[in-house]
C-alpha cells in the first residue's frame, strides 16, 4: 500500500487533477465521466458554489463540533463515502482501502453490490475499527427477488447496518465518455456479489432492449422492507412527490442524488432539489445528498438546505488513486476541516445552526 502522500495536495481539486494525471484514460473515463452532454455532472458541481452564504460575526465559538446524529446514531461529523463500483480500477486495494480510510476518519461507507472486493472482507476488514461510522451496503435490485433477499441478508449477516436501495438507474444512462474512450473492466473485475445472479428472463418489446422489465417498483421497495430486518434507505430520489411516498412507505431515509451525473442527463441538479424534499418530507426522514460536493462550504450549505449529512463519489475515487487508503482518508480530513473553517467563519457552532437563514439565495 502506497504510504505517503504525493506533494501538493491541497483541495480536492488537486487530488483530481493529479489523479486524471496517473490513471489508465479509459478507467478515468469510467469514474470522470457523466451521462449525455455532462450537463448534470456540471450543474451539480457548480450549484453549491453558486449559492452564497450570509455570515454571522462575534458568535460564540468555544465548544464548536461537526458532530451529527444520523440513523440513531452520533457522528464525529456529516461526511459518508458514497457507493461506487469497481474501486479496484483506483487501486490494487479497492474496497478495503476505501473502507478502512472511512473508519479512521469516522465516516460512514457505503459498499456497492458492484464491488470489486466480497463484502466480507470489507465488513472483517473495519468492523473493529474504534470510531468507524455506519457500513451499509448499497443494492442494485436483480430481477429474482429471493436473489435481492440472499444478498440483503448475505450483507446483514457480514455486519452491514442498512440497506441503500439505488433507485434512478433502471439502466444505467448513455455514458458517451465512457463508450468514447473504449472503457472495458479488466479480466478479473467483475462483481463480486453478482456472480449466480438469476440472468434476467427476456421481455416482451425491445423498449431499452427490455432491461426496465426487470427494474424495482415501489411493490418491490415494501416487499423488500417487510423482508429485512435492517433499514432501508432509497437513493437516487430527487422528486419531492416520491420523497412523500417513500415517506409514506416509512423508509429508514433518502439520499438526494442523481448519480452524480451518470443516469439521466439534464436532470435536476441536487443543490436544487433538496430543500423541495426536505419541505416535502418534514421531519419525517433523515436526508442525505450527494453530487459534485467539494468543499467544506459545499458540506455547510447542504445541510443548511435540509440535509442531515452528504456523501462524495469522486473525491474518494482521486484520493484512492492517488495513495490508497491514505489517500482517501486525506480527502475526508480535508473536508471536514473545511466544514470547521466554513462553520467557525460563518457563526456556527454546531451544525444544528445551519439552517437556509445562512444563505442568501
Ligand atoms: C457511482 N455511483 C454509484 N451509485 C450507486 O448507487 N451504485 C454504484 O455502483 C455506483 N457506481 C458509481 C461508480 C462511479 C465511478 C461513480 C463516480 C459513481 C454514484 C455515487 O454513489 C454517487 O451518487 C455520486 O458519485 C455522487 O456524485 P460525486 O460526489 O461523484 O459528484
Ligand atoms: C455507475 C454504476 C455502476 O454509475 O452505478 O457506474
Amino acid at each position: 500500500m502506497t504510504t505517503q502522500l504525493p506533494p501538493g495536495l491541497l483541495t480536492l481539486a488537486d487530488h483530481e487533477a493529479r489523479a486524471a494525471q496517473a490513471m489508465d484514460p479509459a478507467a478515468w473515463a469510467y469514474i470522470a465521466g457523466g451521462a449525455g452532454d455532462e450537463l448534470t455532472l456540471r450543474a451539480n458541481a457548480e450549484a453549491w458554489p453558486a449559492l452564497t452564504l450570509w455570515p454571522r460575526v462575534l458568535q460564540p465559538l468555544a465548544g464548536g463540533h461537526t458532530r451529527v446524529r444520523l440513523a440513531g446514531r452520533e457522528l464525529a461529523h456529516p461526511i459518508l463515502l458514497a457507493p461506487w463500483a469497481h474501486q479496484r480500477l483506483a487501486h490494487p486495494d479497492g474496497e478495503v482501502a476505501s473502507a478502512l480510510a472511512a473508519a479512521a476518519q469516522g465516516a460512514g461507507y457505503v459498499l456497492a453490490t458492484q464491488s470489486s472486493v466480497p463484502l466480507e472482507t470489507v465488513a472483517r476488514a473495519v468492523l473493529g475499527e474504534p470510531g468507524r461510522g455506519p457500513l451499509w451496503f448499497q443494492l442494485y435490485w436483480q430481477a429474482d427477488r429471493g436473489f435481492n433477499l440472499a444478498l440483503a441478508e448475505r450483507a446483514r449477516a457480514a455486519g452491514f447496518e442498512a440497506l441503500v436501495l439505488t433507485v434512478d438507474a433502471p439502466v444505467s444512462g448513455v455514458r458517451d465518455r465512457e463508450r468514447r474512450a473504449g472503457f472495458r473492466l479488466p479480466p478479473g473485475m467483475g462483481s463480486a456479489h453478482l456472480q449466480g445472479a438469476p440472468a434476467a428472463p427476456p421481455a416482451p418489446g425491445t423498449y431499452c432492449a427490455g432491461l426496465p422489465a426487470h427494474a424495482p417498483s415501489w411493490d418491490d421497495v415494501a416487499w423488500l422492507q417487510a423482508q429485512t430486518p435492517l433499514p432501508l434507505w432509497l437513493k437516487g430520489v430527487l422528486h419531492p412527490q416520491d420523497a412523500r411516498q417513500a415517506a409514506a412507505l416509512g423508509v429508514a431515509g433518502l439520499i438526494v442524488s442523481n448519480h452524480g451525473g451518470r443516469t439521466l442527463d439534464t436532470a435536476v441538479a441536487t443543490a436544487t432539489a433538496l430543500p423541495r424534499v426536505r419541505a416535502a418530507v418534514g421531519d419525517a426522514l433523515p436526508l442525505v445528498v450527494d453530487g459534485g460536493i467539494r468543499r467544506g462550504t459545499d458540506v455547510l450549505k447542504a445541510i443548511a438546505l435540509g440535509a442531515n449529512a452528504v456523501m462524495v463519489g469522486r473525491p474518494a475515487a482521486w484520493g484512492l488513486a492517488n495513495a490508497g487508503a491514505l489517500g482517501v482518508a486525506h480527502v475526508i480530513r480535508l473536508l471536514r476541516d473545511e466544514l470547521e473553517m466554513a462553520m467557525a467563519l460563518t457563526g456556527c457552532r454546531s451544525l444544528t445552526e445551519a439552517t437556509p437563514a445562512l444563505l442568501t439565495n
